[in-house]
């Protein structure tokens, strides 16, 4: 669908920061934050310069704009005798811009990190899904594991 729109789903790169912390400030609520928008921009852009080794970006792009992205964590797990490199992986802040939505764009997304993630031999992806997307991540495979327990703060 979005090649079809002439556009791409690819890994994201340093040169993408800033355009993907435009798209964070979008993607939020932020009106009940307070933080201002430029102090926003500036902390996002140092976070994923510190950060871009464990938290992988994946962005769609039309004509050169980002148009959609979904991070892949990557989290190292405890080495066993018989598995010494193991690691797991978490998609976090998936969001495509609303005039595009419904279209594929975030299953392309989803897609490209799963492969991201089988080309890496993670164990499993995680997702926080909200109510509304749960259809959305049931397609690309995440099933609910009652073995997976949360506690809050
Ligand atoms: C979730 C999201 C990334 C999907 O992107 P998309 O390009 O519309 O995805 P696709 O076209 O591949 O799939 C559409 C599916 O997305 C879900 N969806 C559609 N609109 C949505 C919305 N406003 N919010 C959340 N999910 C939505 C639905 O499950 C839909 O499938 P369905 O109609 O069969 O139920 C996009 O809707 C979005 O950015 N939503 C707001 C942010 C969000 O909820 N992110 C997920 C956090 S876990």
């Amino acid at each position: 669908v979005i090649a079809k729109a002439g556009g791409s789903v690819r890994e994201g790169t340093p040169e993408d920061v800033g355009a993907l912390a435009e798209l964070r400030w979008q993607a939020e609520e932020r009106d009940l934050t307070g933080i201002d928008r430029d102090e926003f921009l500036q902390h996002f852009t140092r976070w994923a310069g510190a950060h871009l080794d464990s938290h992988l970006p994946f962005v769609a792009e039309v004509d050169g704009v980002l148009v959609g992205m979904a991070w892949l964590a990557l989290t190292s797990r405890v080495p066993h005798p018989g598995l010494l490199d193991r690691r797991t992986g978490d998609i976090q802040s998936v969001y495509v811009v609303p005039e595009l939505r419904n279209r594929g764009v975030g299953g392309a997304l989803i897609a490209a990190v799963l492969r991201e993630a089988g080309r890496r031999g993670l164990e499993r992806v995680t997702v926080h899904s909200g109510d509304r997307p749960l259809p959305f991540y049931r397609r690309h495979g995440f099933i609910d594991d009652h073995h997976w327990l949360q506690r809050g703060p």
